[in-house]
C-alpha cells in the first residue's frame, strides 16, 4: 500500500484518538458529580445532562464524537488488516517482547474489549436516555431526565459494576499506548518531548482508569 495512505489513516486514527482523549476527560469530571451526597448530586447531574442533551452547540460537538467514535474504529481496523497481510507468516524466533509492549502487540484484543464496553454502556444509559427504548425514564423535581437515577439503579446491579470497573483496565492500557502512538503519528520525535509525552499518558491512563473503574464501586455502596 502507498506510504501516504497508511500515514493518512494513521492520522485519521491519532487524531479521533485525541479528540476521544478530550471526551473521556470531561465525561469522567461530569461523572465525579456521583461521588457528592445524593440530594445535591441529582439535581446537579440532571441538570448537567440536560444542557448536553439540549444545546445545539453541544448537539454539534456530539455528532462529532460518534463520528469521531467510528472513524476511529474503522480506520483501527484497517491498519490492523494491513498489518496482518503484510506479515502473514509466524516468525520461528520472534523477540515480540524485546520489540515492543504486550499492550502494542495486543491493541486488537484491548480495542475489541472496550468496544464490547462501548456498546454496553450505549445501551445502558445513550440508548434508553436518548432514543428512549427499554424502560421509560422519569423526572426529577426540576422536570429534569432523571439519569441519577439510571445511573444509581444501574450500579446497584453488582454484575455491572464489577462490567464497568474490570473494563476500566484495558480502557487504561489501551490509553496509555494510543496516547504516545498518536503523538509520534503526528511527528512527535523529540527524545525528551517523548519522554514527557509517556509520562503524562501514564499519569492520564491511571486518572481515567482508577475514575472510571472506581465510580460504580462507590456509588454501589453510597
Ligand atoms: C463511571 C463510568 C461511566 C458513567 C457513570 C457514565 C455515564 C454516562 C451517561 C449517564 C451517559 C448519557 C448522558 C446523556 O445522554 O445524558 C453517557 C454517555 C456516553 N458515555 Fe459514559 N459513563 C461512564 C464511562 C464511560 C466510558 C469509560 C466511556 C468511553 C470509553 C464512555 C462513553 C460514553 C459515550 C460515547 C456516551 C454518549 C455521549 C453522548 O451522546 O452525549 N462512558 N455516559
Amino acid at each position: 500500500m502507498a506510504l501516504n495512505k497508511l500515514f493518512f489513516r494513521k492520522t485519521i486514527v491519532a487524531g479521533t484518538g485525541l479528540f476521544l482523549c478530550i471526551f473521556l476527560i470531561v465525561h469522567l469530571s461530569a461523572n465525579c458529580i456521583l461521588l457528592l451526597p445524593e440530594e445535591t448530586a441529582r439535581g446537579l447531574y440532571n441538570s448537567y445532562s440536560t444542557t448536553l442533551r439540549e444545546n445545539p452547540l453541544i448537539k454539534l460537538v456530539a455528532y462529532a464524537l460518534y463520528a469521531s467514535i467510528l472513524l476511529h474504529i474503522i480506520y483501527a481496523l484497517l491498519i490492523t488488516l494491513r498489518n496482518r497481510k503484510a506479515k502473514p507468516q509466524k516468525y520461528i524466533v520472534n523477540h515480540a517482547n524485546e520489540n515492543s509492549s504486550w499492550t502494542s502487540q495486543n491493541m486488537g484484543l484491548i480495542g475489541t474489549m472496550i468496544l464490547l464496553f462501548i456498546v454496553v454502556h450505549l445501551a445502558n444509559f445513550w440508548a434508553r436516555i436518548k432514543l428512549g427504548m427499554g424502560d421509560s425514564v422519569g423526572l426529577d423535581v426540576a422536570g429534569n431526565v432523571d439519569v441519577y437515577e439510571v445511573t444509581s439503579n444501574l450500579f446497584h446491579n453488582l454484575y455491572y459494576v464489577i462490567f464497568y470497573t474490570v473494563l476500566a483496565i484495558p480502557l487504561a492500557l489501551h490509553l496509555y499506548h494510543g496516547f504516545k502512538s498518536a503523538f509520534k503519528t503526528l511527528g512527535f520525535y523529540h527524545r525528551r518531548g517523548l519522554r514527557i509525552v509517556a509520562k503524562t499518558a501514564l499519569i492520564y491512563a491511571i486518572i481515567m482508569g482508577v475514575g472510571f473503574g472506581i465510580i460504580p464501586f462507590i456509588v454501589y455502596f453510597k
